[in-house]
């Protein structure tokens, strides 16, 4: 048991500290200021030329993205996102209507309307554009025990909002947690057991090899091959590190509404409880006498109507199971492997929602 605990709770993307502010490139840093000085001149009042902004920084989560920018004026700090418009309408239809109706009364930056008065930009360049107001904070590092009941709160109540509030469903994707081929692929994967690696880089390979038997297992107990999808509510599919900001013990910021999708609200609670509480046992590690509390913390304060031990666990690995299943799918049907680097961290998690579940019982 040992040997097997060993392998989990290590730390993975969302695990170092930050958020880094990287100065951005002479080009990307034009291209904002373009957009600021053509369609925010009413930011930069105090200003008369565009080179007095001051500087652009890009941001450094998992990667330094590209989509993400904070400039800063004489007076204040924004964040310019930018969005793609082919195809991504429905996208920043909705990114704007949350951002607009949630920012009341949740710690949800507020849009900065361009200088017609509209929630979003469509840009010259090809993208649209949305600015929010910046807010401080840093991402959650796993050390302390306090943050876990406010991010649970802010979690509850995100949820709270979404179930009761109406919004246009026609704008929002719908999560899959089964699309019938799943029983094929692993049949799939499991003949070819032996040349995984003409599809996936050996070390994701063996990976799925070596934890075969785990994942069986987590088809059987979730009943992924015959599972009815629950959509039912809007939920944020994205609840990890990355995407809150903590700040003097208060969650400042809940970002990244755009994963914001009709969903099943105890899966997607389920394991944006996980994606949290598996960075505490990252610093803690599983010995520490303190991981059961935290586990109860959470668990208490996420949920509206409480789930035991042995329904949180099978949400998670539905969820799990649902990403690793996207990964086979893209690496078995288009020997796409864009997305294989997050096998092990989905695969180790069935290992790690045991652990954590068990001591929630
Ligand atoms: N309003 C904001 N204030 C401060 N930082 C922000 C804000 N919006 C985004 N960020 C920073 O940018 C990062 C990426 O933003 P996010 O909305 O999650 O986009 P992505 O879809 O690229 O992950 C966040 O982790 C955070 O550090
Ligand atoms: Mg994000």
């Amino acid at each position: 048991m040992k040997d097997s605990l060993e392998h989990i709770f290590l730390k993975d993307i969302y695990s170092k500290p930050g958020p880094n502010y990287v100065e951005a490139p002479e080009n990307l840093a034009d291209m904002v200021h373009e957009i600021i000085k053509t369609y925010y001149k009413h930011l930069l009042v105090e200003l008369d030329d565009c080179s007095l902004l001051k500087s652009t920084f890009c941001i450094e989560g998992n990667e330094i993205s590209s989509r993400n920018f904070l400039f800063q004026t004489n007076s204040n700090k924004y964040i310019a996102k930018r969005i793609p418009q082919d195809g991504n309408y429905n996208k920043i239809m909705r990114l704007s209507m949350l951002h607009k109706s949630l920012s009341v009364d949740l710690p949800i930056p507020s849009i900065v309307c361009n200088q017609n008065d509209e929630l979003f930009t469509k840009g010259h360049d090809g993208f649209y554009w949305i600015v929010l107001e910046f807010v401080e904070g840093i991402y959650y590092d796993g050390y302390l025990l306090q943050p876990l009941e406010v991010i649970a709160k802010a979690h509850c109540c995100l949820h709270g909002r979404l179930g009761r509030d109406s919004f246009d469903e026609s704008l929002f994707d719908k999560i899959c947690y089964s699309m019938g081929d799943e029983d094929e692929l692993w049949r799939f994967a499991l003949q070819h057991h032996n040349t995984l690696d003409r599809y996936f880089m050996p070390e994701f390979a063996s990976m799925i090899i070596d934890y075969k038997e785990k994942i069986e297992h987590a088809l059987h107990f979730t009943e992924l091959f015959t599972l009815e999808n629950q959509n039912d509510a809007l939920c944020h599919h994205d609840w990890h590190l990355y995407n809150l900001l903590i700040m003097n013990d208060k969650v400042s910021a809940v970002l990244d509404l755009e994963s914001i999708s009709i969903s099943c609200p105890n899966i997607s609670i389920a394991f944006g409880s996980f994606k949290v509480l598996r960075q505490y046992m990252v610093c803690h590690k599983y010995d520490c006498a303190d991981a059961a509390a935290a586990v109860k913390v959470y668990m208490q304060n996420a949920y509206t109507t409480q789930m035991d031990a042995d329904e949180i666990n099978r949400y998670v690995k539905i969820e799990l199971l649902r990403r690793i299943f996207i990964i086979l799918r893209l690496g078995f049907r288009h020997r796409d492997t864009a997305w294989a680097y997050n096998l092990p961290m989905h695969i180790r998690g069935l290992q790690e929602i045991d652990t954590i579940s068990a001591m929630y019982k």
